[in-house]
């Protein structure tokens, strides 16, 4: 495994020639994408596939994510294109919306872990468009993190996380959003939001004509087979609490019981929390912002080596959605 360096902005062409080559021979390279690194492979190629499910120790219920260089390349590994595919991706391509559309028979069924769908997405990082286009196939790409682990949003994450698992990380620096695209379903009747992201149900609902869209029923939790296992995602190695803002007292008193029993604590604030915190991250008040930071606080804050998380609520918005869901799913 190497890790090499490269500019974010304007890619240099010998560097993602040589991870392009890695992925059509079948290899994994993790690169950054806007909102978090990948582990990509080449989508069309079963063995290469499976090799990222290794790395990850995912389980193959989990379907992947493929990622397109251009809106053509998307509509040739689906079934169908409709009008709401249309216009999402004219409005938010290339960037972090992923649609899920009825998948074409040539990609195989560990891509969308036996699904009749694919999900798909163009991204918009300059690192991640060069080496899709150089490598002229579609890459399957999850977050480049040990399944159930904290996204990568650094190399140095990734290489903490699958180290020699992969053959390549380009390393483009921190990505710019932080948390996962958005994801959306259009294969049924009607849209679906699977996963909510930076681009909220404000911003997609008038363009598919909905004045809201309708999320997961928690009965339905998509793919297979124990919704338990995949809400322990995305969490930290310590403890993860949440507490309301009104519940102040009580997060501060949990914080000193447990400094009290020799335990490291640290917490993510949006104000002042009176307490004997070793590790106090204030985090910023505006969604993005607070979602550019969040993974890499939450990295340090394991690297630190606490016990304890205490995570400040933050508002039940739309625009806030994303963070929240990677939150309650972190707390346990
Ligand atoms: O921002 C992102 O989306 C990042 C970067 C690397 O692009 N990728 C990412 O991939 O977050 P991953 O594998 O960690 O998450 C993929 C999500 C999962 O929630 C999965 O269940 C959902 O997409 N998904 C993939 N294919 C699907 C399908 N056919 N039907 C429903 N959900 C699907
Ligand atoms: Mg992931």
């Amino acid at each position: 495994m190497s890790v090499v360096r490269v500019d974010p902005f304007q890619p240099e062409q010998e560097i993602i020639k040589r991870a392009a080559e890695i992925i059509r021979r079948g290899g994994l390279v993790a690169f950054p994408t806007e909102t978090v690194y990948g582990l990509g492979a080449n989508a069309l190629d079963e063995v290469a596939v499976r090799r990222i499910f290794t790395a990850k120790g995912r389980p193959s219920y989990n379907p992947l994510i493929v990622h397109v260089g251009e809106v053509e390349e998307a509509q040739q590994l689906v079934r169908s294109w409709p009008e709401s595919a249309e216009q999402l991706a004219q409005h938010f391509w290339p960037g972090p919306l992923t649609l899920v559309l009825p998948k074409r028979p040539e990609i195989p069924d560990l891509v969308s872990a036996g699904l009749p769908t694919v999900a798909v997405r163009m991204p918009s990082h300059p690192v991640a468009l060069a080496l899709l286009r150089a490598a002229a196939v579609p890459i399957a790409a999850p977050s480049a993190n040990r399944f159930s682990e904290v996204s990568p949003t650094t190399a140095g994450h990734v290489e903490k996380s699958l180290g020699d698992r992969v053959d390549l990380i380009l390393d483009g620096g921190p990505t710019m959003l932080g948390i996962e695209s958005t994801v959306i379903d259009l294969s049924g009747p009607q849209p679906i939001l699977l996963r909510p992201g930076l681009i909220s149900t404000e911003d997609l609902a008038p363009l598919i004509g909905l004045p809201e869209l309708p999320a997961r029923q928690p009965s339905e939790t998509a793919p297979r087979p124990s919704p338990g296992m995949l809400d322990r995602h995305y969490a930290p190695r310590a403890e993860l609490r949440l507490f309301a803002p009104d519940r102040r007292k009580e997060a501060a008193s949990l914080a000193a019981r447990a400094v009290e029993e020799g335990q490291i604590v640290g917490a993510l604030l949006l104000s002042a929390l009176d307490a004997p915190i070793q590790h106090a991250i204030p985090m910023p008040h505006d969604p993005s912002a607070y979602a550019r930071l969040l993974y890499a606080a939450l990295h340090s804050l394991d690297d630190l080596g606490c016990h304890l998380i205490l995570v400040e609520e933050v508002p039940a918005t739309p625009a806030w959605a994303g963070i929240r869901d990677r939150l309650q799913r972190a707390a346990r």
